[in-house]
């Protein structure tokens, strides 16, 4: 362990989403709504939706693998897995150990982070958490889910919303970047605002658990919706707070994404221009632990994430678990000014 904490850059990143779209004008066929309704109260025109041989480690591991190639590094180097999912494969083995097994990461610990959508950003946090402390050089962190299992799809109130999909980030030690601000918040006293029951749930007197229909998603939407855009906005100031910067700061903003509406609502409540928000909500829908590392790594490769960049990430998801993080992003790990002398032949450390 070393006693100064450590940088981090984010040396790859991938994504990965089902084959098959499924269209509002589909989902008109098996609920009552509209294609109208769906795009008016939430931005969503389609979502992705897994073949029934994927699952949440196998979409996870496509999105590895993308950014396990684009850091071009060997996956034996990999020293800790850590994935954001609510949607396993199984209780156990976590989903990070069957990751971290497909990918060949065979000196890597893992395990995964159960938070709803705020899986991804809790499971971002600990990994750079570990290269700060130095107890860890290289990190794999995935969000991954395949909501659409535990969707129930005769209610109008939640089928319309969610996806399938995951995203995968390579962290490593590095210079420059990493954390500047970071906030987690929980508040278990809001459980109904989004649950979903399961296989440890209390049995009732004759020993019976819950439904399966008790175990798909249910959601009082609107008592979320408030608390989405409050608690985010709040992380994110708080977060701001810590890094020493204001909104102007910041260049690109990746809320989670789960409504467009509360997306607006939370940059609006900051005074982002919507020019910095990144949005996937409109062709992917909600993708719980995965919607950040998706934009993330759709931005990358859109040229809309550039070296050096403030990034404000937020989420929010049952439990309530939400939180903000402020990210100095940095590919190369090198201070920028360093950098650039670099580039015009100056050494590293000399003049200036
Ligand atoms: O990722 C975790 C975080 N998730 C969220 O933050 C989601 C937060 N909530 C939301 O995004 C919104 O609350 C929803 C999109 C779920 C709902 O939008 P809303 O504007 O809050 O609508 P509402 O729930 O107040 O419902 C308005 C009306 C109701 O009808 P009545 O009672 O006014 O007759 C609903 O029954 O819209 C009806 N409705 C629908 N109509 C057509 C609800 N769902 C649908 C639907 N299609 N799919």
């Amino acid at each position: 362990m070393q006693s100064r904490l450590q940088n981090v850059r984010i040396a790859g990143l991938g994504h990965y989403l089902p084959e098959r779209i499924v269209t509002n004008a589909e989902l008109e066929r098996t609920v009552e709504t509209s294609d109208q309704w769906i795009q008016d109260r939430t931005g969503i025109k389609e979502r992705r939706i897994a073949r029934n041989d994927e699952t949440a480690s196998s979409l996870g591991l496509a999105a590895a693998k993308m950014a396990v190639e684009d850091a071009d590094i060997d996956p034996a180097t990999i020293d800790l897995v850590l994935v954001g999912t609510t949607t396993p494969d199984g209780l156990f083995p976590s989903t990070a150990s069957l990751i971290q097994d497909k990918i060949g990461a065979t000196h890597a610990g893992g395990w995964d982070c159960a938070a709803a959508c705020a899986g991804f950003l809790s499971a971002f946090a600990t990994g750079m958490q570990f290269i700060q402390t130095g107890a860890s050089k290289r990190v794999l962190v995935v969000g991954t889910e395949v909501l659409s299992r535990i969707i129930n799809w005769q209610d109008r109130g939640t089928c319309v919303l969610f996806g399938d999909g995951a995203g995968a980030v390579l962290l490593e030690a590095a210079e420059y970047g990493g954390p500047l601000g970071l906030v987690m918040r929980s508040d278990g006293s809001k459980k109904y605002h989004l649950w979903a029951e399961g296989i440890g749930a209390a049995r009732d007197e004759d020993g019976n658990g819950p439904t399966l229909e008790q175990c798909m998603i249910q959601m009082d939407g609107p008592a979320m919706f408030k608390s989405a855009v409050h608690a985010m906005t709040d992380a994110v100031r708080e977060a701001l707070v810590q890094s020493e910067l204001t909104v102007d700061d910041i260049d690109l903003f990746v809320p989670h994404q789960a409504n467009l509406r509360i997306m607006q609502g939370t940059a609006k409540a900051l005074g982002m221009p919507l020019e910095k928000v990144i949005a996937t909500v409109h062709k992917y829908g909600n993708n719980s632990s995965a919607t950040i590392p998706i934009a993330l790594s759709e931005a990358y490769r859109e040229g809309r994430l550039e070296e050096g960049m403030k990034v404000a990430m937020c989420t929010i998801g049952g439990g309530l678990a939400w939180g903000a993080m402020i990210l100095e992003y940095s590919r190369v790990g090198v201070r920028p000014a360093v950098a650039s002398k670099e580039a015009a032949g100056v050494p590293a450390g000399g003049a200036g």
